[in-house]
């Protein structure tokens, strides 16, 4: 009698998380295992997490209408969030199934040393490896010291952070930065510069977006139809290469951003300083007003 109120009682509790299983979305495993392969003379140490970026297909006719952002021609996208990088450079994690994603190896302050372009996919239940940023598609991983340190723990789950899980926006992300510390000089009657920092719209995007943008030392990009096959390392062609955030981390006239902020500033950065995360002209208005918007039908 007792055993089979244990069983019941055992029952009762796996049966819902089973139930919750069978409806999760479904995951594939990925593997990382040494990332500073093909990161060029990054120092080991210096990686700290992966970002994963998820690009969305294309569903519009025209390749640069609705625009996306000032490079042109561009995917929207989505952060899905971070996973950590461990000292040996491993990396081990679990990614949606089915949708097409790209990873950033980012530095302590959330900067990209190395951002892949290309996208890939795991099918459900499937577990695939590649070494760092990376290794030759013929070539097998180098020998290491022993089992890689990700391997001997479970698969990291992505965790969204601040800015992950839904589809990216400048005004979300990057305009509360600028109305908290710039728009005193770079606003109304004072326009330092003649750099204008309000999210005022103009011009398909914001008044921000098109001063900053309007220098690609500033902001930097690959631009549409390059020809830059393999993305450079080194990352300076993201945030570490933009004369923004250089010149913001000296302390620009006295401000100071606080790292949350640069971070987020960094993400815009090395996600091709991009305006809007969505092909729809109505959704692309909600995120000017700073909305924000669910992940699109089609992914
Ligand atoms: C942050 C660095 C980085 C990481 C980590 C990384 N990649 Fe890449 N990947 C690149 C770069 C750089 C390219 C070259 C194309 C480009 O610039 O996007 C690339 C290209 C690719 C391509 C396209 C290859 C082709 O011939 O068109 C595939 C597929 C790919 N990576 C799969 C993976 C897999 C699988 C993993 C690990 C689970 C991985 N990548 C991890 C940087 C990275
Ligand atoms: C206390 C006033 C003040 C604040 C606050 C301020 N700026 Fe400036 N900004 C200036 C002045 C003055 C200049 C022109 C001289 C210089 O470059 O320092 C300038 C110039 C700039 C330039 C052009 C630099 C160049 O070399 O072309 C940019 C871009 C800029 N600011 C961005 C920002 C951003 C982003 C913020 C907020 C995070 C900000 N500023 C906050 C006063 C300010």
């Amino acid at each position: 009698m007792e055993r089979l109120k244990w069983r019941s009682f055992l029952l009762g509790l796996l049966l819902p998380l089973v139930a919750l299983s069978a409806n999760a979305p479904p995951t594939g495993e990925m593997l990382v295992t040494d990332i500073y392969q093909g990161l060029g003379n990054v120092p080991r140490g210096s990686i700290k997490e992966l970002r994963i970026v998820q690009i969305f297909p294309k569903s519009t006719r025209l390749a640069n209408a609705p625009r996306i952002g000032i490079a042109g021609e561009e995917n929207a996208q989505a952060i899905l969030g971070t996973v950590p990088v461990e000292a040996d450079g491993s990396a081990r994690f679990l990614v949606p199934a089915h949708k097409p994603i790209l990873f950033q190896a980012l530095d302590a302050e959330g900067c990209a040393y190395q951002t892949m372009r290309a996208t890939t996919c795991v099918q459900p239940g499937e577990n695939t490896s590649c070494v760092g940023c990376h290794e030759h598609r013929m070539s097998a991983p180098a020998q290491t010291n022993g089992v890689p340190l990700a391997m001997q723990r479970a698969p990291s789950r992505i965790k969204p952070g601040e800015l992950g899980g839904r589809p990216f926006s400048y005004v979300e992300v990057v305009q509360p930065v600028l109305d908290r510390h710039c728009l005193r000089c770079h606003s109304n009657t004072k326009i330092e510069k003649g750099i204008e920092l309000s999210g005022e719209p103009e011009k398909g995007f914001t008044r921000s977006y098109w001063s900053l943008c309007g220098d690609t030392n500033m902001v930097p990009r690959f631009a549409q139809r390059n020809q830059v096959q393999a993305t450079p390392s080194g990352g300076q062609s993201g945030a570490l290469g933009s004369r923004l955030l250089k010149m913001l981390r000296a302390g620009h006239n006295n401000v100071k951003l606080k790292p949350g902020e640069l971070r987020r500033l960094a993400a815009w950065l090395d996600c091709n300083a991009v305006c809007y995360g969505t092909f729809d002209p109505a959704l692309q208005s909600d995120q000017l007003n700073g909305e924000r918007i669910p992940m699109p039908e089609i992914q």
